[in-house]
Parts: C-alpha cells; structure tokens; sequence
C-alpha cells in the first residue's frame, strides 16, 4: 500500500492506496479528533451489494453506523437525494463529530461531500473510491449535486479527511466505467505530463490485461497530477480550469444523450479529441489518440448529434462568456492553455468533426 500526500492550501489529507487498503479505515477513524460519536454511510444500490458488508465487518464492535444507500446512477445526485440523507442524519442524530463515508464512484463521493460539507455548515469526511474514474472525484475537494438546469451546478468546496482508495474494489467495474475512468487517467497525462501519457500509450492496448500494477501505477500517478494541480488553485480560479480539458464538449455530450449510453469519461474522450482537432500543432496527437482510444472500445460520437445543439450546451458551461466558448487546448503534450473561441467558428470546426467520424 502506498500514501499520497494531498496538499491543498486549505487542508492536507492523505490517499491510502493499494490492495486492501479498506483494512486502514478503522485505524484511520482511531486517530480523528474528536472521535467520531457515530458515522454515516453513504453508498449505491451497486457498491452497496458489493461491498457494504465489508465496510460494516470492519466497523462492528468499533463505531456505530447508519446507512443510505442510494439507488445508483448520475441522476441520483439529486436535490432530493441530498435532501433525503439531510434528514436522515438529523434523525438519527448525527452531530459535528460524526464522520460520513462515502463509499462508492464519483456519484457518492459528490453527493456524500456535500452532504458533509453542508450539515451543520460542515462535517468531516471519508472517500473510498470505487471506480477508476473516483481517482480524480475523490481528491480535490469538489462536491456537489446536480440542477434540472445542468451538472454539478449546486455545491460546496469541501475536502475529505482521507482517501481509501483499495484498488481490490475495482475488479467488479463493468468494462464501459473502466474505459470512462481512464479517460480522466489519459486526460491527467495529457495535461501534465509527457513520458506518464507515452508509458500509458505504451503498455495500455486492451482493459482485459490491464495488471493491478499499472492500475496501480496510473491511479497514482493521475492522483499526484490532479494534487499538484490543486495546490496550486484549490478555488478553480486559474489552473485548476485545465483540469477541464475535454470536459466542455464532453460535458454537451453527455447532456444532450441525456446521461445515457454514454459514461462521463467517453464523453471527455471525445471532447479531448475535438479539443486535440482545433489546432495544427495538436492534429497529429488526436489522431494518434483516436486510433488508440479506438482499440480500447471508446465509442463515436453518435451521429444523430448537432453542432448546433451540441454548441448551444456549451454555451450554458459555467466557463462561458458572450459570444466565446472557453476550451482548454493543449499547445503540447503537458502544455495546456485556455482558449476563449469565438462561438461560430467552433460551430464550423464541430460541424466538421462530427462529419469527420
Ligand atoms: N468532484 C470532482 O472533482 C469530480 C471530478 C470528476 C467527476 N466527478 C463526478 O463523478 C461522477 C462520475 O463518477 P463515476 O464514473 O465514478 O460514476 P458512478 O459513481 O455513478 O459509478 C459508475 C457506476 O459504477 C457502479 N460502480 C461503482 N463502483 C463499482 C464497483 N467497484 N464495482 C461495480 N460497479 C461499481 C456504480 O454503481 C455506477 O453504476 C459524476 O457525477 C461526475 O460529475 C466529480
Ligand atoms: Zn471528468
């Protein structure tokens, strides 16, 4: 098992990461202060059949618990649901030594964060990551729920006191969250670092003979990326925006097919590719990765999809501004910067990737 040390200017906090790393909870909880009274347990339908049991083995005789368990998917990260675990914890009487888990992906680690990071104008709390894509949800400090009007437009900065990040959960994730969480592994390379992004190109070619060592390795590694980001504008008022790079195509993608059929991470797949399409200088890596996410079963953009549907999505990211779409391009690999782009132009660039395939 190996720790990560997450520093952010507002908190530091440690990712125990590695086979069995879920047996340093309880040790974990041992050393909170003030001890926790009692905690509560936030998970999905999924995770919860998979792995609460585990979770509650490990608590018993040390801590009294509650669970919510969610039904699972991203429309679950709702108001109501966040409203529903709100009352939950007041009746059973958590207080503000209590400490929420948030076991599950990227959906529980955003709900579960805002519940902590709202209840009684915030409690403590601990990530453990079940998905791949979670390597990037669970660290940083973003929480949030969902609007009618968008994604993630309701929430809090808040960050846990640790990550568990077990990586013997991971065996179960269906093929299609495999593929969504590496994307945002690839995306971190892209963005930071060159020889992390060719060792990636290198030894990744199929998911079935992905080694718990290289998961390992890319788990880590995106991790540190997305830490050295962080700490360095926990408030997204500057680099932090670079963590977004794919996000803003990928983002109307996934919108527009209504949040189905499509993970969040294929969606950012494709959104990195149009970003990679938009200058001469990157053409040439969009194609190579084009051909590589190929090999790995990352679908095509469905083509009943509009550039003017898909541009009219844009517009309504919260990085918008009149008349620009603000993109995160790279100039290299590990050189990114934001673009302000004039809105139809890049309705003619979309226009011509989608025809493109
Ligand atoms: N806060 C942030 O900084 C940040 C960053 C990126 C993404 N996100 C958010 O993360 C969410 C996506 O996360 P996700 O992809 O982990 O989605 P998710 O939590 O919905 O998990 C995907 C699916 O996998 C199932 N699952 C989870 N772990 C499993 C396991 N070990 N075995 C089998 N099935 C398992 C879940 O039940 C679900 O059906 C989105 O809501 C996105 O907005 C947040
Ligand atoms: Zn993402």
């Amino acid at each position: 098992m190996q720790t990560i040390k997450i520093t952010t200017p507002s908190k530091c906090y440690p990712v125990h990461i590695g086979e069995n790393a879920l047996t340093q909870l309880v040790p974990l909880l041992q050393t909170m202060k003030p001890s926790p009274k009692n905690l509560l347990i936030i998970t999905d339908d999924n995770v919860g059949q998979l792995y609460l049991k585990d979770v509650e083995k490990l608590l018993e005789g040390h801590y009294s618990y509650k669970t919510v368990q969610l039904k699972a998917g991203d429309s679950e990260k709702s108001f109501e649901n966040y409203y529903f675990c709100q009352s939950f914890a007041l009746e059973n009487g958590l207080d503000r030594t209590s400490v929420i888990l948030a076991l599950g992906g990227g959906m529980i680690g955003d709900i579960a964060g805002f519940v902590a990071g709202t209840y009684m104008r915030g409690i403590r709390f601990i990530q453990i990551p079940t998905t791949i894509l979670a390597h990037d949800s669970a660290v940083g400090g973003k929480t949030g729920i969902n609007h009618p009007e968008g994604k993630n437009m309701i929430g809090v900065f808040h960050q846990p006191e640790a990550v568990i990040y077990s990586t013997d959960l991971l065996g179960t994730l269906p093929e299609n969250e495999v593929r969504s969480g590496f994307a945002e592994v690839v995306k971190h390379s892209l963005i930071a670092d060159k020889n992390f992004y060719l060792w990636l190109r290198e030894n990744v070619h199929t998911f079935h003979t992905f080694s718990q060592d290289q998961l390992l390795k890319s788990l880590t590694r995106g991790i540190q990326i997305k830490n050295e980001v962080v700490t360095q504008d926990e408030r997204e008022m500057g680099v932090r925006a670079y963590l977004n790079f794919g996000h803003t195509l990928g983002h109307a993608i996934e919108a527009e097919l209504l949040f189905k059929g499509i993970t969040h991470g294929e969606a950012v797949a494709l959104g990195m590719l149009f970003a990679l399409s938009l200058q001469e200088e990157t053409q040439q890596l969009g194609k190579d990765l084009k051909k590589w996410f190929k090999k790995l079963g990352y679908p095509e953009l469905p083509n009943h999809l509009t550039a003017p549907s898909l541009i009219g999505r844009m517009k309504k990211d919260k990085k918008a501004t009149k008349g620009n779409i603000n993109m995160v391009l790279l100039k290299d690999i590990g050189v990114p910067y934001l673009s302000s782009i004039d809105t139809n132009e890049l309705e003619s660039k979309l226009n011509e990737f989608l025809q493109e395939g």
